[in-house]
């Protein structure tokens, strides 16, 4: 099974960033304990601050993996065009968020990506990325 892991913008600081909303975790670290916990999934991890590489990225990976886990940060909440890019490919997405974006600022409340995807995780920190690699483990 292919699953590829997508973050969006200022992903790259977690660890360094809010950590008290996005903890001290940097998520290559957090990659490397994944992929050790499931040696059966071959995990590709990919991470870009541009939303066309992002988009890229989706149509690349869109068409023969089995999953993605596309946390597209605050692009979700302001790109049609991420929404129409996983509209677009065939591999399902699930969207995850670290933080509960329900209960932060109301623009966050607003997801160009939830209904476009096969469900939403958020607000359960890094943990989030592995219950979604679950999913595809038990469900693709
Ligand atoms: C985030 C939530 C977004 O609102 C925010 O812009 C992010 C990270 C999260 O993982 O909690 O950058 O996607």
């Amino acid at each position: 099974m292919r699953i590829a892991v997508i973050n969006g913008p200022n992903l790259n600081l977690l660890g360094k960033r809010e950590t008290d909303i996005y903890g001290n975790m940097p998520f290559e670290k957090f990659f490397e304990q994944l992929q050790a916990k499931y040696p059966q999934v071959t995990l590709s991890y990919y991470q870009s601050n541009i939303e066309g590489e992002l988009i890229n990225e989706l149509q690349t990976v869109g068409y023969d993996h089995d999953g993605i886990v596309l946390n597209p940060a605050g692009y979700t909440h302001t790109s049609v065009a991420i929404g129409d890019a996983i509209a677009a490919i065939k591999a399902p997405v699930i969207e995850v968020h670290i933080s509960n974006v329900h209960a932060r600022e109301d623009f966050r409340k607003l997801s160009h990506v939830s209904g476009k995807s096969v469900g939403s995780i958020f607000g359960l920190g890094l943990k989030g990325y592995e219950l979604a690699i679950e999913w595809f483990l038990s469900n693709a």
